[in-house]
């Protein structure tokens, strides 16, 4: 028998379900397990799914899991996709909200390495920065199967806006976005492309700074509209365009939260860089040459990292 590819979701609120719902459309796993801590929550969200299936036309098993048999049910994931947590609300920021969900991640991270040890662990959670370097300290997984959800999320916001700048197809636009997810992620102007000529010789320099300006405070832009939590659609397929290309071992090149030893300069941290996506989960790390300004403002963005990962252990919330 072929090996199920399988896939579990720690978490079934807007991303956690969102992300199952595109996964199944897009035929990514064979099986997609639910859970949550609130009971019956996921089996109820997971056979509305199903009950959908014959009318999308997708096989995908989704099944649901909650309180008390949620850590049985992810045994032999290949996957876990972490989006377990509060959500950000109108006036905060992503780490305001490391107290609340950083022993939410310890507790899940300890159970992700008891009944999953083998599988790639991709964390989306708030705050992202400080959520997998708990996750790294926690499960002690090899950095190759521990992997953060943001330049996905980011590189999308910014490609969606150039690609409405010029009227152009979503298609005909490439960009990337690295750093920390926060306010200070670096969008690239000199690597990012519409119909292969990279932006900033497209747009005036004062309006794609308007563009990279948007793209920084995107997570905050949906907060302000929904009032009451964030952006979920474009999260979950940033996680599902990560678990795709691990699943199918297409090595894909995606930024993605990766944790870097010297490379762009820096040391022991999980910053956002391109990196190349397979069956190994992060199977490289993809270094390109910034410009000075790129360079300073992701040596700022992972001086931020730092500092939320120095605020976990001297919290000692782990
Ligand atoms: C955002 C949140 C989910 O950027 O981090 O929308």
């Amino acid at each position: 028998m072929l090996g199920i590819r399988k896939v579990s979701i720690i978490g079934s609120g807007h991303v956690g379900e969102s992300a199952a719902f595109i996964m199944a459309m897009r035929g990514i796993a064979d099986e997609v397990v639910m859970t949550d801590v609130v009971e019956d929550l996921p089996e109820g969200k997971a056979l509305d799914m199903m009950e959908a299936a014959p009318i999308l036309g997708y096989d995908t098993k989704i099944k649901g899991s909650s309180k008390g048999k949620i850590y049985d049910a992810i045994e032999d994931s290949d996957v876990v996709i972490m989006t377990a947590g509060f959500p950000r609300l109108p006036g905060m920021s992503r780490d305001d909200l490391l107290g609340k969900n950083i022993p939410i991640m310890r507790q899940v991270a300890e159970n992700v390495a008891k009944y999953a040890p083998n599988s790639i662990f991709l964390v989306v959670a708030n705050p992202l920065d400080a959520m997998i370097y708990a996750a790294k300290k926690v499960t002690g997984f090899p950095d190759n199967r521990l992997v953060g959800q943001a330049g996905a999320l980011d590189s999308a916001r910014f490609m969606s806006f150039l690609a409405a700048e010029k009227g152009v197809s979503v298609k005909n636009v490439w960009g990337m976005t690295l750093g920390s997810h926060g306010d200070d992620m670096v969008p690239l102007r000199d690597y990012s492309q519409i119909y292969g000529v990279p932006v900033n010789k497209l747009i005036e320099a004062d309006r794609l700074e308007e563009i990279v300006e948007r793209t920084r405070k995107g997570g905050g832009e949906i907060v302000k509209l929904l009032k009451k939590g964030s952006a979920y659609w474009a999260p979950a397929a940033g996680a599902a365009w990560m678990t795709e290309s691990i699943l199918r071992d297409e090595k894909a090149v995606i930024p993605c939260h990766t944790f870097l030893h010297g490379e762009y300069g820096i040391n022991d941290l999980p910053v956002g860089v391109p990196v190349q996506l397979g069956k190994g989960g992060v199977e490289k790390i993809i270094e390109i040459d910034l410009s000075d300004q790129e360079k300073a403002e992701l040596k700022k963005s992972a001086d931020h990292v730092a500092e939320v990962c120095k605020r976990v252990d001297d919290l000692k919330l782990l």
